[in-house]
């Protein structure tokens, strides 16, 4: 899994059915555009298990399919030995997200790479990304204007410091 890749990057919430596949998407829609999509490895998943197995809520895939998004991913929980083996960059939408990862981490290495979306956004700088689960539609439109900024600046960020 991965292994070609120069880079590997994870997306983490808590559920992995709205933010992160949110965020997993927007981010293989950019490396497409940019001619990456076989260079970074892309992945999301969620801190619970709850929702092991599922497709990406449909209010979720409805709004992404506003922006020409197309969420595909199923459900899978985090996993410390994989996930902090693999991953370049692991990156949690909220402080309870961060928090869990932390939680997670086996040593020093494994705490510096981990992130929070908007410690990369310009519009919204260090805001979490607020669980759309129980709200209506401006909280996912909220999800995706967030997301949208912050990983234009992953990108760049990435690109500094990568050689493609
Ligand atoms: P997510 O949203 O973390 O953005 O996938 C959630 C979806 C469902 C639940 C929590 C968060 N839930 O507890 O069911």
């Amino acid at each position: 899994m991965g292994s070609n890749y120069k880079y590997h990057i994870l997306f983490v919430c808590l559920g992995n059915i709205c933010r992160s596949p949110a965020a997993e998407a927007v981010f293989k829609n950019l490396l497409e555009k940019e001619g990456l999509i076989n260079d970074i490895y892309v992945d999301s998943c969620g801190l619970s298990a709850y929702h092991r197995g599922q497709n990406a809520d449909s209010r979720m895939i409805k709004h992404a399919e506003y922006r020409n998004y197309n969420l595909t991913s199923k459900s899978r929980p985090f996993e410390e030995e994989v996930d902090f083996d693999l991953f370049d960059m692991i990156i949690g939408m909220d402080d309870d997200n961060i928090n869990g990862l932390k939680q997670h981490a086996r040593n020093h290495k494994d705490i510096e790479k981990v992130y929070k979306l908007n410690d990369f956004s310009s519009r919204f700088p260090s805001l979490d990304v607020p669980d759309p689960y129980y709200g209506g539609d401006q909280g996912f439109e909220l999800v995706f204007d967030m997301i949208e900024d912050s990983c234009n600046n992953i990108l760049c960020k990435i690109k500094k410091t990568v050689k493609f």
